[in-house]
């Protein structure tokens, strides 16, 4: 992509939203209600709103390498606190994708410099499944896997904070685990046991 085209196609892009609705930019300036927390991966070809068919104002949404949710990431703590009790979203996802770099770069034993720390989160994930992980024999389906669980454990430390704990409680609200297949377009829906994670890790996580 050309970085001088973008103004270009900024203004076809308006020109289009205004010949379906003409006060499309008014009703965007009047302020946001997404129903929708998206956490997902950086990568460039996990586009966030278009694999969703979603339009303005219906996501929230937080990118970082790997779609990680760490407890002392003040960024992600931020917009997970500022969505679920402001925003009032319904629903928190976390969204990987299969071919994640993060993930690559993690099962690789290598010094990363500065990424280390953030790939250490991963490298945890693999550590607390390592009895499923080893056991797989494809290399290629070994890091699938490992793409699948570490949604997962986001998942988990999603649930192990007080504001999702207690937005559960008080309004229903639920977190969802997805797996984005860049190979076919696909989304995929983990299924992760919501209700099951949050009884067994209430045991210890508890925050009230
Ligand atoms: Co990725």
């Amino acid at each position: 992509m050309d970085i001088k085209s973008i103004f270009e196609n900024n203004k076809n892009w308006i020109a289009e939203k205004l010949e379906t609705s003409p006060t499309y930019f008014d009703n965007l300036g009047e302020g946001q209600s997404p129903e929708i927390l998206y956490i997902g991966c950086s990568d460039s070809r996990v586009t966030a709103e278009e694999l969703m068919g979603a339009n303005p104002g219906e996501v929230f949404v937080h990118r970082n390498i790997a779609n990680m949710f760490i407890s002392i990431d003040l960024n992600a703590m931020s917009v997970v606190n500022y969505a679920v009790n402001y925003l009032e979203v319904k629903h928190v996802v976390v969204c990987g994708h299969y071919g994640c770099g993060g993930v690559k770069a993690a099962m690789m034993s290598k010094d990363l410099g500065i990424l280390n720390p953030w790939l250490r989160n991963i490298r945890d994930v693999y550590r607390l499944h390592m009895e499923e992980l080893n056991a797989i024999q494809d290399e290629e389906k070994k890091y699938d896997r490992l793409i699948e669980l570490n949604v997962q454990e986001q998942c988990v430390n999603l649930i192990k904070t007080a504001d999702i704990q207690k937005a559960f409680r008080e309004r229903g609200l639920l977190v969802h685990g997805w797996v984005f297949d860049v190979h076919t377009g696909r989304l995929i829906d983990l299924k992760i046991d919501f209700k099951g994670i949050l009884e067994h890790i209430m045991k210890i996580y508890r925050l009230d």
